[in-house]
């Protein structure tokens, strides 16, 4: 058994209270590998912002289980090293069974999700129930979902979605004990949000999604105020990157995402965590894709993994700044 407290890490707690209380929100950044990790570091760093390091179970798998436990570490020497020590949390996304998450106890993370949200309610309540009562002795924090996003969610996938039923989550906040729980107001997962016939076009033929359900969330707020909320699936799918994919050798078609106002507005509301990878996945494909059509003869990895690293800290400190306004608060 590793704990995190070993690693230098922390639960998110105390976070998510100063974020609810402070109207902002803080980072869950996902992440695979060295470059990855270095970017969101040094962004947060830069920025003084709390961090949560999310790291999926295909993540897991890829970086490897061991290694991930010494990254971990090593991200809270090098923000120690790069002179401010922030609050790093080492989060499990989409956990789906109670075996995963209490692997994941057991080698230093802070933090799980466990997913049943696909499950039938008294199911997922059951479930959520059994990796609370685990983890919490150990200090270590969880993440409930209720209501189900549409597109990929690791390896739970649902072809259709539905919102969270406000109705449901005192109920489920109570019988499990979980300490944040995930809403589903209309964000999904990946960088094709919604397919073209839900959105309209504006004058220059750019898609524009459906908004967001906050009538959903303050719902949801109303029933259980001041419980720390999630939203996945927050990824803005920025126009300029997959202009510069496309028009370097990419094939994105019809890539949208969730306007950055209405994850601003959504940071100010009990929404504390907010979950980003398909972002930082375009802004690195942007980058090196840049770098090969340029440069087709290059084949060092850090002549485009470089560019690609400096490209993902500028997103990371945007998001920080400018959407989720958690600078200055580590
Ligand atoms: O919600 C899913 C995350 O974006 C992780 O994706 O399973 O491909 O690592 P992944
Ligand atoms: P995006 O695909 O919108 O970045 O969402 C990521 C996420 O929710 C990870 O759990
Ligand atoms: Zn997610």
């Amino acid at each position: 058994m590793l704990s995190y407290k070993e690693l230098g890490l922390v639960n998110s707690k105390e976070l998510f209270a100063k974020a609810v209380k402070g109207g902002y929100a803080i980072p869950a950044f996902n992440f695979n590998n060295l470059e990855q990790l270095q970017a969101i570091i040094a962004a947060c760093v830069e920025t003084k912002s709390p961090v949560i390091l999310q790291v999926s179970s295909g993540a897991r798998k890829y970086a490897n289980q061991t290694l991930l436990k010494h990254l971990a570490k090593g991200a809270v020497d090098y923000a120690h090293e790069l002179g401010y020590d922030i609050p790093i949390v080492l989060h499990l996304d989409h956990g789906d069974t109670f075996e995963l998450c209490k692997s994941c106890v057991e080698s230093g993370f802070s933090s799980v999700m466990i997913d049943g949200s696909h499950h039938p309610y008294e199911k997922n309540v059951e479930l959520t129930a059994q990796v609370v009562e685990y983890a919490h002795k150990y200090d270590v924090t969880v993440e409930g979902e209720l209501g189900v996003l549409a597109g990929i969610e690791d390896e739970v996938s649902s072809e259709v979605s539905h919102y969270t039923k406000p109705e449901e989550v005192e109920d489920f906040v109570k019988k499990t004990g979980v300490d944040s729980l995930a809403i589903s107001i209309g964000t999904s997962h990946g960088a094709n949000k919604f397919t073209p016939e839900q959105c309209t076009r504006n004058e220059d033929g750019i898609l524009i999604p459906p908004p967001l359900r906050f009538d959903i969330l303050e719902e949801v707020e109303k029933r259980i105020p001041g419980f720390p909320i999630v939203l996945h699936g927050a990824s803005s799918v920025p126009a300029e990157l997959i202009k510069i994919i496309n028009s370097n050798g990419g094939k994105l078609k019809d890539a949208v995402g969730i306007p950055e106002e209405q994850l601003r507005r959504a940071a100010k509301s009990a929404v504390c965590k907010v979950n980003i990878d398909s972002d930082g996945r375009l802004a690195m494909t942007a980058a090196i894709r840049k770098v090969f059509n340029e440069n087709p003869a290059e084949f060092d990895p850090r002549k485009y993994l470089g560019p690609a690293r400096d490209a993902l800290k500028e997103l990371y400190k945007h998001k920080i700044i400018n959407v989720l306004g958690s600078a200055g608060k580590a």
